[in-house]
């Protein structure tokens, strides 16, 4: 049998017809000019009142408008942030038979991980996406880190202070969600009982024009949030009908509202399309921390955000089915579900 063609990327020179995306897929003319429209919040640990409302109106703002912050001043040391860079670039870098995750099956990780090179994945209608990714349970995270890959040396113990990080980072932020949306404390914290982390790494394209990184999705997390590593563009936020740039910043880190907390809050906060193209000159690595709840969670409008003025928006939903119904893969979403009448 035919074994599938690998692309190897370094001995690309221009871009095969099955990862040349239809015209309408396509990201354009590119660059797209960089904008600072996304707005960039300072987390410092405030010590008065009037400090922690002015986050919280800034988180929700931005969320109603743009779905996407980005955050400075997160208290995720530099070191940290540095360090698993370094350990997600030597991954890619090694062989591929290194890479072969072994011991999950895509759409169900539970535990351990898995390394997918983009000839195995069609993105759509028989065209590849211009990445690879690799994709590690972390919760538990004692039980799951076991299951990692074993190379680099230090891949799994840089990487799991790093789920710690995220961990405690996006429970800070979805507390000051809870206050600006009026629910109680620990109500989105409870929800948060899976988390994913997805190494993303997108090779120097000839014609990122032809290309995708990633296809134009939502994704259904309740909050993501995406480490861009190194100087160069990719990720792409829609709104108003417009592709918008969101440029990596030093030490900060891009948050965005997932399919679930927009379904949570009846449509006050939005979960923005976005997606990744490539660039010429430059590999480019993102590392995404997916916070979801659980496979048999019912995720639906908080009840207090609903009454006779405001009815539901969505259907409560089971978030195993959400998750699966999701064409692009077991994290990226296409769109929320429809309300109940609809
Ligand atoms: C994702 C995502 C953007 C990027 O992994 O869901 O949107 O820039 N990543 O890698
Ligand atoms: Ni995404």
């Amino acid at each position: 049998m035919e074994q599938p063609r690998v692309l190897r990327w370094f001995d690309v020179q221009s871009v095969p017809g099955d990862y040349s995306f239809p015209l309408e897929d396509r990201p354009g003319r590119l660059p797209i000019p960089l904008c600072d429209a996304v707005p960039v919040i300072d987390l410092h640990k405030s010590t008065t009142s009037p400090e922690k409302w002015s986050m919280v109106r800034q988180i929700v703002e931005a969320s109603q408008e743009y779905g996407f912050f980005q955050v400075i001043n997160h208290g995720v040391s530099e070191d940290v942030v540095r360090e698993t860079s370094t350990v997600f670039k030597e991954f890619f870098n090694m062989y591929a038979e290194d890479k072969k995750g072994t011991s999950a099956s895509d759409g169900d990780l539970s535990r351990g991980w898995i390394y997918m090179n983009s000839s195995s994945v069609f993105a759509k209608d028989g065209i590849h996406l211009w990445r690879d990714n690799v994709k590690l349970a972390c919760h538990p995270l004692e039980e799951c880190m076991q299951g990692w890959p074993p190379k680099p040396t230090r891949y799994r113990e840089v990487v799991a202070t790093y789920v710690e990080e995220m961990r405690r980072l996006s429970g800070r932020i979805l507390e000051l969600i809870c206050d600006g949306l009026g629910l109680e404390a620990g109500y989105l914290e409870r929800l948060s009982q899976v988390q994913l982390v997805v190494g993303n790494y997108y090779p120097p394209c000839p014609d990122p024009s032809l290309t995708l990184g990633l296809l134009k999705h939502c994704d259904p997390s309740l909050i993501t949030i995406l480490l861009q590593e190194g100087n160069a563009c990719g990720l792409q936020v829609l709104h108003n009908g417009k592709w918008i740039g969101v440029a990596p910043l030093p030490n900060a880190l891009v948050v965005n509202i997932g399919n679930q907390l927009e379904i949570i809050s009846n449509g006050k906060l939005k979960s923005a399309e976005h997606r990744a193209v490539t660039n010429s000159y430059e590999a480019r690595i993102s590392i995404a921390t997916f916070i979801n709840p659980s496979h048999n969670s019912i995720v639906e409008p908080a009840k207090v955000l609903v009454d006779e003025l405001n009815p539901p928006r969505y259907a409560p939903t089971l978030y195993k089915d959400f998750a699966h119904t999701s064409k692009v893969a077991s994290t990226e979403a296409t769109k929320p579900p429809a309300p109940p009448d609809s």
